[in-house]
């Protein structure tokens, strides 16, 4: 398995696993460990990967066609992520809250998310390695990562606290559902 940042020729295998675990296609079997609720138009994938270099992903070689996306995250600057409502209204927040200390100031920070493990190599530390390998990609361009995470997503709170040791800043509500707003910094080294 490769982590590496993705390349424009990825983009059917991140399309693939992301319809595999988003909240309006996943199976009834796979709902209860979390889904992906962000849509993303091809545009915005081919933007994001060219221009901003923000999709990381784990990848499986095949000789014989394109690699087998097994994972995937997403990292931009808030400008990136301005075209989504959820994203404006953090962008409107953030300023209220503090990290370690200090208010929060939104030019030192982007956002990371969503993200997505294929179930075959969940809790093996593919999950670990591929949010490093994206938080560490950021680490020349903003001092520190923040996400949003949902209050029902145990899973991935329990990943995101335990395994990335993300802290949790404060709370919010959008589109009546409750989110956790997390932070890291991203010279953090495990
Ligand atoms: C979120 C996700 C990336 C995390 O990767 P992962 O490989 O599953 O993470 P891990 O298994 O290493 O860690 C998950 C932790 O939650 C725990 N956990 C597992 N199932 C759980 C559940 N149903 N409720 C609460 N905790 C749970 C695990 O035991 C583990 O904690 P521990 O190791 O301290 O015991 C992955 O589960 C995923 O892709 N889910 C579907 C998509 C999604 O929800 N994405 C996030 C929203 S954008």
């Amino acid at each position: 398995m490769e982590f590496r940042q993705a390349r424009i020729k990825d983009i059917d295998g991140i399309k693939a696993l992301l319809r595999k675990y988003h909240r309006d296609t996943i199976s009834d079997e796979d709902r209860p460990d979390g889904f992906v609720t962000t849509a993303i138009t091809d545009e915005q994938l081919t933007e994001l990967i060219e221009k901003e270099d923000g999709v990381t992903i784990i990848a499986e070689p095949s000789e014989s066609g394109p690699d087998r996306v097994l994972g995937f995250c997403f990292a931009a600057p808030w400008e990136f992520w301005s075209a989504w409502p959820l994203f404006r209204h953090m962008i409107d927040i953030i300023p209220e809250y503090e990290f370690e200390g200090e208010k929060l100031v939104l030019s030192d920070t982007y956002q990371y998310g969503p993200m997505c493990v294929d179930r075959s190599i969940r809790g093996t530390g593919a999950f670990e390695k591929l949010f490093f390998t994206s938080l560490h990609q950021f680490k020349d361009r903003f001092p520190i990562m923040l996400t949003f995470v949902n209050q029902i997503n145990k899973r991935s709170e329990n990943a995101h606290t335990n395994k990335a040791h993300m802290q949790t800043i404060g709370t919010f509500d959008f589109g009546g559902n409750h989110y956790y707003l997390m932070g890291i910094r991203t010279d953090y080294s495990e």
